[in-house]
């Protein structure tokens, strides 16, 4: 049950079939471009979506609003240094902020950065300093069925070839994100971070996470990881973090907070040289570009996002969820993992070309059945492929799931939209992308439908393929 009660309650808009066709026309049929509106629930992102407790409401009014040195951001920073052990902590107005603050002081044009898998914000902000990122996550991450317990984790002999073939100042940090977000929200486990930190030391390299999700990785390193079976999250956290040099973090996940987010490193020049450039992007040190009063609800979220109660709820929603789908043949990701269910688009309409964006068209149909908005993780998200990149295209649909704001009969209403989807899914067709921007395409590309081809008119039944 939810480890929650409710005490304030917002309307869903609940919408007629023809509003909600009408909505898809007007966005282009990308679902950045609906209004909050037109959507009955939200499952586009778990970042800064969560509902925030009493508790952080009334943190809120104790935001003390000075320009330098307030009260709140001397809890935020105790709160932060205690959860991570990093004693350098420079605030942010969000993950990317804090990609901007790492990156541009650390990377040189020509580098390379290492990563399990990069989210797209830290791929376009690699590339945006000229540098090169490169996945390095196992097999197995890319595999939808492999029940693999840690399918986060990094190919170790992959890294360590890399390191040993370049010269190491090609390489200004490792970097792994927990959980790994692009391919599934799955989780890296200590046992993995321990070799890839040896691996990364040994050649002088510092290792970075991308922390946006530690508590829920730190919740299924407890599950599956036997050595810490009887351990706090915030134990588990600790042992993560202690592997590492530093970490970025949007607290927009794991924080609890609608906006929000740090850099924390154990280099103090580095944090200095941060500071500066924090100076002239985000604000002073003491706000980083944030209201002291959400400092405030960060630091209360923080400590929030570790209680074991909310995560035990949290990943059984994901589960319930995925669940019923799964057991009506829906080609789930296996395992489920921290933060939503992703739906393998491409077992789900084998017959659409990856160049006709299966996953787009699928996020389009969950909406047209039920209201509910998806998110693409595959093609569109991706964008054209760098030729040297021989990993596997996963073709993903994300349902994020909110912190703390849907409950268990809003997820039976989602599973029924999308298994209405999956009764009809011979007779879906993709989508062709009509307006295609360079970077970050998928915020803002639009898409129209294809021209009926004589052969096949609209709505013609074609012969579901084995699967
Ligand atoms: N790193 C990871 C792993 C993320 O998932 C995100 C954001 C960021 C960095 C950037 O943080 O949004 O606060 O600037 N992910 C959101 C999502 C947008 O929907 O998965 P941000």
């Amino acid at each position: 049950m939810e480890p929650f009660k409710i005490k304030v309650v917002e309307r869903l808009p609940i919408l007629d079939r023809a509003a909600r066709e009408a909505a898809l026309e007007r966005a282009g049929y990308n679902l950045f471009n609906l209004r909050s509106d037109e959507v009955t629930i939200d499952l586009l992102t778990d970042s800064g979506t969560s509902a925030m407790s009493d508790r952080q409401w009334a943190g809120l009014m104790v935001g003390d609003e000075t320009y330098a040195g307030s009260r709140n951001y001397a809890h935020f920073e105790e709160v932060v240094r205690k959860l991570t052990g990093f004693p350098q902590v420079v605030p942010a107005h969000q993950g990317r902020a804090a990609e901007h603050l790492l990156l541009s002081v650390l990377l040189r044009p020509g580098q390379i950065v290492p990563n399990n898998m990069h989210f797209d914000t830290t791929r376009a902000h690699v590339v945006h300093q000229g540098a090169r990122p490169l996945d390095l996550a196992i097999a197995e991450a890319y595999d939808p069925r492999s029940l693999h317990p840690f399918k986060g984790n990094v190919d170790v002999a992959r890294l360590e070839r890399l390191l040993t073939d370049e010269d190491p100042s090609h390489v200004p940090l490792v970097m792994v994100t927990i959980t790994n977000n692009t391919g599934g929200g799955q989780p890296v486990s200590v046992a993995n971070l321990r070799e890839v930190s040896a691996v990364a030391h040994r050649h002088g390299v510092p290792l970075y996470l991308d922390m946006c999700r530690w508590a829920e990785n730190a919740y299924f390193v407890r599950e599956r990881e036997p050595e810490f079976a009887d351990r706090s999250i915030r134990e588990i956290g600790r042992a993560m973090f202690d592997l590492a040099d530093g970490a970025t973090m949007s607290a927009k996940k794991d924080g609890l907070v609608n906006i929000g987010g740090f850099v924390v490193t154990r280099d103090a020049q580095l944090a200095a040289r941060m500071k500066e450039q924090l100076i002239l992007f985000e604000g002073f040190p003491t706000y980083g570009g944030l209201a002291r009063r959400d400092l405030e609800a960060m630091a209360i979220g923080l400590e929030e996002a570790t209680e074991l109660p909310y995560l035990e709820h949290r990943i059984a929603q994901v589960r319930y969820l995925a669940g019923k789908l799964a057991s009506a043949g829906v080609p789930v990701f296996q395992p489920p993992g921290g933060h939503g269910v992703y739906i393998d688009a491409h077992r789900f309409l084998p017959d659409v070309p990856i160049s006709q964006f299966p996953g787009q068209a699928l996020v389009v149909e969950i909406y047209r059945e039920g209201g509910v908005r998806t998110v693409e993780i595959g093609e569109v998200f991706r964008g054209p492929k760098d030729p040297a990149d021989r990993t596997p295209s996963l073709e993903l649909v994300r349902l994020a799931i909110p912190r703390r704001v849907y409950t268990a009969s809003h997820l039976d209403h989602v599973a029924r939209s999308v298994l209405a989807v999956w009764e009809r899914r011979a007779s879906i067709r993709g989508l062709a992308m009509v307006e295609a921007p360079e970077r970050l395409r998928h915020f803002t590309a639009r898409f129209g439908p294809l021209p009926s081809p004589a052969t096949t008119p609209r709505g013609s039944k074609r012969p579901a393929r084995a699967r």
